[in-house]
């Protein structure tokens, strides 16, 4: 395993589109382990493979109920909104308000290539939607409420 480093606002990687992941094999098991360490070392409840500089359609989060690895993960329904301060390990020290579902449900592969469906309310949600919002190039200060007071100084 290795800690990674994050790549950060300015960066023209940030705004590419990732491709889906094809094979399940050790390099896939090999990033996904390297993410997962980069992201803790950085105390982070997400990470996409992109903000590594890898475009590959690869997702974790965690909020405090365990590592979810998201491989080719699609929101396949959603309801309900939810307006809260967000923040992201590639725009350091940056936060706004967005605007996002209250609660998803994502499909996506595990490491064994099988899909499974995870729910999400709160902050899971919120994690699920940004970090798979990476994964098409759009990053969370793209979702700011207009009413945002745009990178403010607010708690998370
Ligand atoms: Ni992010």
């Amino acid at each position: 395993m290795a800690i990674r480093n994050i790549i950060t606002k300015g960066d023209p990687i940030l705004k590419k589109k990732s491709r889906p992941v094809e094979k399940f094999d050790d390099r896939l098991v090999q990033l996904l382990e390297d993410m997962a360490e980069t992201m803790y070392k950085n105390e982070g409840c997400g990470l996409a493979a992109v903000q590594i500089g890898v475009l590959r359609r690869v997702v974790l989060v965690d909020v405090g109920e365990g590592l979810i690895e998201l491989i080719n993960p699609e929101i396949i329904s959603q309801e309900g909104e939810q307006n809260e301060a967000e923040g992201c390990l590639s725009f350091p020290d940056e936060y706004g308000v967005t605007s996002r579902p209250a609660v998803v449900k994502v499909k996506a592969q595990n490491r064994d290539g099988q899909w499974c469906v995870y729910k999400g309310e709160e902050l899971k949600a919120r994690c699920f939607c940004h970090e798979i919002d990476h994964l098409d190039g759009v990053v969370f200060k793209d979702r700011l409420k207009e009413d945002s007071d745009k990178i403010a100084d607010l708690e998370v």
